[in-house]
């Protein structure tokens, strides 16, 4: 039997609460769930609730904010809670996205703090790692993606650790058009689980590849069975490709 394999969809600045529900049932009416693929979307904060609602009768979908803040509720102008995005139906968000480290300055510690928030408040995170090109070409891709994980998952429970998802996205990747290759992610993918494997995980982690995903190079990363899914961005925006996508592999 062929493993699970979640397939990710992270629209980030696109699709408001109109688009958003259209593009669910867009692709609702044309995409059958299968045994053994789970599907994430991550929308805009303000489509989390047309997103949810327009997704509710499908059991293998799931949808996640793009990011939260740790703190419950308060004085915090333009953030989103986890109470908050949990009562719009996400059951869980992204942490850590490139976007957040590199364009708004997220550090580890701010990924710890939204992790730990996650997990208390019952929703799962999906923590994204990845090294700059700089990063990689000075041979440093390990320590700097091990780092990551490590400062964000550093003295969680096994039970803890074993709700987390984990998705490897090189930043020099991220909707350039270059990607991975398959053996090049799989190698960070082996690093990452036996990391994850000293923070405690007990059991298969779930670690998903991200970095110009398409139709053309899906069937190459899935080929190799340390990669458990993808994290998609321009390559799901729209409801026929990504529906065309979630159909290779598996
Ligand atoms: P692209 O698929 O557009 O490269 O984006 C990847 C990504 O950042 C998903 O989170």
């Amino acid at each position: 039997m062929s493993r699970r394999l979640i397939y990710a969809a992270n629209w980030k600045m696109h699709h408001g609460p109109v688009a958003a529900r259209a593009f669910a049932e867009r692709f609702s009416a044309t995409v059958e769930p299968r045994e053994g693929r789970e599907l994430w979307f991550f929308p805009p904060a303000v489509s989390i609730s047309a997103t949810a609602d327009a997704l509710a009768a499908r059991p293998d979908a799931t949808v996640g904010a793009q990011n939260v803040y740790w703190e419950q509720k308060g004085a915090f102008t333009g953030e989103s809670s986890v109470p908050l995005v949990a009562e719009a139906g996400a059951r869980g968000a992204l942490v850590g996205h490139s976007e957040r480290r590199h364009v708004f300055g997220e550090t580890d510690a701010d990924t710890a703090r939204k992790v730990a928030a996650l997990l208390d408040g019952g929703l799962v995170p999906m923590l994204c790692v990845g090294e700059t090109l700089a990063e990689r070409e000075g041979g440093d891709t390990e320590r700097v993606v091990l780092r990551q994980l490590r400062a964000a998952l550093e003295g969680r429970s096994a039970d803890e650790l074993g709700r987390t998802l984990i998705a490897y996205e090189p930043v020099w990747a991220i909707g350039t058009g270059r990607n991975a290759t398959p053996a090049d992610a799989a190698a960070v993918h082996r690093s990452i689980r036996a990391e994850l494997a000293r923070l405690g995980t007990a059991g298969r982690a779930s670690v998903l590849y991200g970095g110009s995903v398409n139709a053309r190079n899906i069937l190459a990363l899935l080929a190799e069975d340390e990669l458990d899914g993808v994290l998609v961005g321009g390559a799901s925006l729209d409801p026929d490709g990504w529906a065309e996508l979630v159909g290779l592999g598996g």
